[in-house]
């Protein structure tokens, strides 16, 4: 299959682009600053971009200081989450998601708070909020820990209204060639921490930023994690794109709601973005990556020691068939879906 990018969108990209170079500035312009105004619309927090959804989680996690502290990662999650909290100095303690929702368990997490627990961190795995996402906030702030939400699934997913980030100190959105809304690379962190979003400026730019000309240096430890201006170009395009995209994805779930029957089921208030579609327990013919691989721990081979049963258990039992916008055969009718899919 080809990856879709329709030629109104090409074009908008190709005027874009032009503004770029007319401007002079292929990077620090003015292209990722409305990037990052129209994404901030979009989610309804403030927004600050960045190279890729690993370093707005290292970002957030530096700002936090996290040295020697434990940070709580849910064990069904992409390594990127767990090895950010790592880089930035951290004890990794993974705790266990429920089976329902795929996302962290609050009874487990209570079992894995002590003293030293600085930063909780919630995945929104799949597209959808995590279900317990009000009471782990409230766990949280009760006991002043930090909650991150890691956003890389959840563009296009809702809660009663409220998307990814709006519950956390800080949320991290990625935009990896495979997300929902795919730049190649490239992260947006979201806060209302105004001090936050103030330090991250200059962290994101070796410690520097230039205002009125002149060139300010305010901390020691920044390095470069500036996104550029051809990138924000894209993303105002493919922010443009990802209502069709939503639509199409949901279209497609709609059709598969009809005979998976055994599948991730959503509260009233919840409206998922379907990174994926998650089913249980079928022998697939066709299916796209899964999240945790319980048979190869790779670098979390710490994961091993920990009690992690719904873990373990939704690693063997959940399978995604393709919801990838574009995937060739959604245009089918239910009972032709049923036979490409099942077996
Ligand atoms: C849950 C999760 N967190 C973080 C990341 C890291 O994002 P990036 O690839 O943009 O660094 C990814 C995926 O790539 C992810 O799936």
């Amino acid at each position: 299959m080809k990856i879709p990018f329709e030629v109104q969108y090409r074009e908008k990209y190709y005027r874009l682009l032009d503004e770029v170079f007319e401007s002079n500035y292929l990077s620090e312009g003015k292209m990722v600053k409305r990037f990052e105004e129209e994404f901030g619309k979009f989610i309804d927090i403030p927004c600050l971009a960045v190279t890729n959804g690993g370093t707005t989680l290292l970002s957030i996690f530096e700002y936090i200081g996290v040295q020697s502290k434990d940070v709580i990662v849910p064990a069904n999650t992409f390594w990127a989450t767990a090895v950010a909290a790592k880089r930035a100095g951290a004890n990794i303690i993974y705790a266990d998601c429920n089976k329902e929702d795929l996302c962290l368990s609050l009874d487990d997490l209570k079992k894995r708070i002590t003293i030293n627990t600085k930063v909780v961190v919630v995945v929104h795995i799949g597209g959808h909020i995590a279900f317990e996402i009000e009471e782990i906030t409230k766990f949280c702030k009760e006991r002043d820990i930090f909650l991150v939400e890691d956003c890389a699934h959840v563009h296009g997913g809702y809660w009663n209204g409220k998307t990814g980030g709006a519950w956390g100190f800080a949320g991290s959105y990625s935009f990896y060639a495979t997300k929902t809304m795919p730049l190649g690379e490239g992260g947006i962190v979201c806060s209302n921490d105004k001090k936050f979003l103030e330090w991250l400026q200059y962290y994101r730019n070796y410690g520097k930023k230039v205002e009125n000309g002149k060139v300010n240096y305010k901390i020691q430890n920044g390095f470069n994690f500036r996104m550029n201006e051809m990138t924000a170009a894209l993303g105002l395009v493919q922010l443009e794109r990802l209502p069709a995209i939503l639509e199409w994805k949901r279209k497609l779930a709609s059709k598969y709601d009809q005979f998976f029957e055994k599948r991730v089921k959503f509260p009233k208030g919840m409206t998922s973005g379907y990174y994926k579609y998650i089913v249980f327990d079928y022998d697939l013919k066709a299916e796209t990556g899964k999240v945790f691989n319980q048979t190869d721990f790779g670098p979390e081979i710490e994961k091993i020691e920990y009690d992690l049963p719904n873990s373990r258990w939704i690693a063997e039992h959940h399978k995604c068939p393709p919801i990838y916008y574009g995937w060739d055969y959604a245009e089918k009718n239910i009972e032709e879906l049923r036979s490409i899919l099942l077996k």
